[in-house]
């Protein structure tokens, strides 16, 4: 009984310890002006340079995303990719060729790596999915956290 008593405590205190952890990572994190937000209207995307770190912005339909301009296959500038959609052959379209998701998913310009947008989620490897930072609008000026 006693061992259970020290085996709780010591959980509780890698709790407390992990949640500093996780608020001290949350106020490290700064916010940066990227853009003005009309030079990044619906439908289209950029690349922005926040410190040594390359960003995509990203507007589909007027919801912003930002993933890292690095392809997980060998860190091509995956962001400066063409923005369209993919062909879906799944149980949804009963096995049938139905191209989908326009607009959402980037191709990566060096050897053609898909990923969509919204998620971050490889095509080809759907357990590989980018980070994603948080992007805002705000005073007319886009804003990510980084
Ligand atoms: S580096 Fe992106 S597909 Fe190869």
């Amino acid at each position: 009984m006693a061992k259970d008593i020290l085996s709780q405590e010591k959980v509780s205190q890698e709790s407390i310890s992990e949640a500093t952890t996780t608020e001290k990572r949350v106020s490290q994190k700064k916010e940066y002006i990227v853009a003005p937000a009309s030079d990044i209207p619906p439908g289209t995307h950029c690349v922005v340079k926040v410190g040594r770190r390359e960003i995509g912005i990203f507007n589909i339909d007027g919801t912003l995303y930002a993933l890292p301009n690095l392809c997980t296959h060998q860190l091509g500038p995956l962001c400066r990719g063409k923005v369209s959609g993919t062909i879906i052959c799944t149980r949804e379209t009963n096995w049938k060729l139905q191209w989908g998701y326009e607009g959402e998913i980037v191709t990566c310009p060096w050897h053609g790596m898909e990923y969509h947008i919204p998620t971050g989620t490889c095509l080809a490897f759907p357990e590989i999915r980018l980070r994603s930072y948080e992007v805002w609008v705000e005073d007319e000026q886009v804003k990510v956290r980084l």
